[in-house]
């Protein structure tokens, strides 16, 4: 049975979830989530995802709980966005069967990946995720540019036959930006994945003017540095300009920080805790930074949190 957005948003704040986080979706009334057009097919996607990493362990044991409820959570909010991969533990698996369990399986944009140098080692992984992930597979990136001239071959035909609606490849490391860059300029992808937060913003240099060029949307890993930010900003009070972008926590700051950057930016912060969800998809309601506080968020990040 399909669980509906309100029974979710119920069902959150009976848990105490949603005052947790200082936010609350219902009371936002008829706001709706900051959406974001993937240029190449005019898709439209709520600005922030959720990485799913850490979404491990025994399908049918109470190990799934928190994964349920992170997605729940996330959902609530209107989150749609999921990033996965054959390569995080058995993750492909748990979001399959807990969203088939949940009614929501049509209701997201799944994006996964493929990590293999061969042709057919690569069609048979991604076949695998198919069968994992138990229905459509919105983005289908090429992991860390394993293979990528081989794997875009086989992508770009299934894209062509409609197997796959939008093709892509990712890295999180600075020293691959420089292939990212060339692969922009040699393929029309549909998506770049790449690592950018306030702390590592290399990808400002080339790859998201690059992005907004070709018309290349682009998934940011990594826009906590792996959690990183946080322990910068602990025990610092928000700046009083976050009422201002409506942040009421650093996290939001954190990803407003992303999404105001004029190419089409949506973060995936990875969690598997119900109320980082919900404090995460706030980021996507309300006012965005503009360039001059972009740059100020830069400034205070420079001067007064890197030790
Ligand atoms: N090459 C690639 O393709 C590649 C590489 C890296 C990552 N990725 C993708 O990008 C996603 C994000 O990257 P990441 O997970 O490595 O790093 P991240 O999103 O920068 O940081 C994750 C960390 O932030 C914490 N966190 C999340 N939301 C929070 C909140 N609202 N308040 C406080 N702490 C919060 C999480 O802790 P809790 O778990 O306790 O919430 C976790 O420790 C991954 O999950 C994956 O899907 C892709």
């Amino acid at each position: 049975m399909r669980i509906t957005r309100r029974e979710l948003l119920r069902l959150g704040a009976g848990a105490g979830l949603l005052s947790a986080t200082g936010w609350n979706p219902l009371l936002a009334g008829s706001d709706e989530p900051i959406l974001v057009t993937v240029p190449s097919s005019g898709v439209k996607i709520p600005a922030v995802g959720l990485g799913t990493v850490k979404f491990r362990g025994l399908v049918g044991s109470a190990e799934m709980d928190p994964f349920r409820d992170t997605l729940a959570a996330f959902h609530s909010g209107g989150g749609q966005l999921l990033d996965t991969s054959p390569n995080y533990g058995n993750s492909e698996a748990v979001l399959g069967h807990l969203l088939e369990g949940m009614g929501l399986r049509e209701d997201v944009f799944m994006a996964t990946k493929v990590d293999r140098e061969e042709r057919d080692e690569g069609i048979e992984r991604m076949e695998g995720s198919f069968s994992r992930l138990g229905g459509p597979i919105d983005l289908m990136q090429v992991h860390n540019l394993r293979g990528t001239d081989v794997q875009l071959d086989t992508l770009f035909k299934w894209k062509d036959q409609g197997k796959v609606a939008h093709v892509g490849i990712t890295t999180h490391r600075v020293s691959q930006h420089e292939d990212v860059e060339r692969y922009m300029r040699t393929y029309p992808l549909d998506f770049v994945q790449v690592n950018y937060s306030l702390a590592d913003r290399a990808a400002a240099d080339r790859i998201l003017p690059l992005a907004i060029d070709r018309g290349v949307a682009v998934l940011v890993n990594r826009p906590f540095g792996k959690g990183d930010l946080f322990a910068a900003v602990k025990g610092k009070d928000l700046p009083d300009w976050a009422a201002d972008i409506d942040c009421t926590s650093w996290g939001q700051v954190f990803l407003k920080y992303i999404i105001g950057h004029p190419a089409s930016t949506l973060p995936i912060p990875g969690t598997s805790k119900p109320h980082h969800a919900l404090d995460n998809v706030a980021a996507m309601y309300g006012r965005l930074p503009d360039s001059a506080l972009r740059a100020e968020m830069e400034r205070l990040f420079d001067e007064e949190m890197v030790s």
